[in-house]
């Protein structure tokens, strides 16, 4: 069987664009419709395939662009501004709730305290060159971090505040990682079409003080890849501790 004609256009489109740098305008349906001799409709499923591989992004009014290609998370303690820094990216956070509240059920248990103990609660969009890379929502122990609540977390970066103002050094933790659909209103802020896979990762993180931090983060699955090092299993049988669960 031969490829549909959409393939084929999507695919010389893809070579097209594979050297050019983010954000290079590509052609409309139209124009492509026009170059390549094929009708608009052709045109408009071979962009569409290429925006959900998440190699172009349509800006509504503005037009179709080269997308941020997939960017590498580590599975390790670093923050979100080390994370991009090290990339060459400028980090950047939006404050979408910042307060203390009282801990439920879950997060009493997460923190081995009780319900109705106060936590901190941070919600950020965190951003790369401005363009939003993650959601991302964190809970802290505040009965460690007096006047947590006062900094300017749309400006400062929560672990270099952890470290520098209250001496916490994380020593270990978890990740969690699972693939989700978006939540309407994440999608909308995160700028990706509703119903888009993203990645999600929980993270608790401790210090010597315990269960520090716990942490949701939500990220566009067409703009994230995770690589782990795999090691040979050894005579003892232990190899670096990951596991692919099934979840109940
Ligand atoms: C990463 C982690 C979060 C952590 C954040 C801190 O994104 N997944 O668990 O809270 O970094 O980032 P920053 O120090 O830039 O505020």
């Amino acid at each position: 069987m031969t490829e549909p004609k959409y393939r084929d256009l999507a695919e010389a489109l893809r070579r097209r664009i594979a050297q050019a740098p983010v954000g290079t305008p590509t052609p409309s349906e139209r124009e492509l419709a026009e170059e390549s001799g094929v009708s608009r409709m052709t045109a408009r499923r071979a962009i569409d395939e290429l925006v959900r591989a998440g190699l172009l992004t349509r800006e509504v009014g503005r037009g179709t662009f080269v997308a941020h290609p997939a960017v590498g998370m580590p599975l390790q303690l670093t923050s979100f501004t080390d994370d991009m820094l090290a990339r060459g990216h400028v980090p950047s956070s939006e404050v979408l709730e910042a307060r203390l509240v009282p801990a439920d059920e879950q997060i009493a248990s997460v923190f081995q305290r009780d319900p109705g103990d106060p936590v901190f609660l941070l919600s950020r969009v965190r951003l790369a060159d401005g363009v939003p890379m993650a959601i991302e929502r964190s809970h802290l122990r505040a009965d460690l971090l007096p006047g947590i609540e006062s900094h300017d977390f749309a400006r400062e970066s929560l672990y270099r505040v952890l470290l520098d103002e209250y001496g916490v050094r994380f020593d270990g933790g978890e990740q969690v990682i699972r693939a989700a659909i978006a939540r309407p209103d994440d999608a909308k802020t995160l700028k990706i079409p509703p119903q888009s896979a993203v990645l999600e990762f929980v993270r608790t993180s401790s210090s010597d003080a315990g269960v520090m931090e716990w942490t949701t983060s939500i990220y566009p699955g067409t703009r994230f890849e995770l690589s782990a090092q795999i090691a040979p299993v050894t005579a003892q049988g232990s190899a670096p501790r990951s596991a692919l669960r099934v979840r109940g």
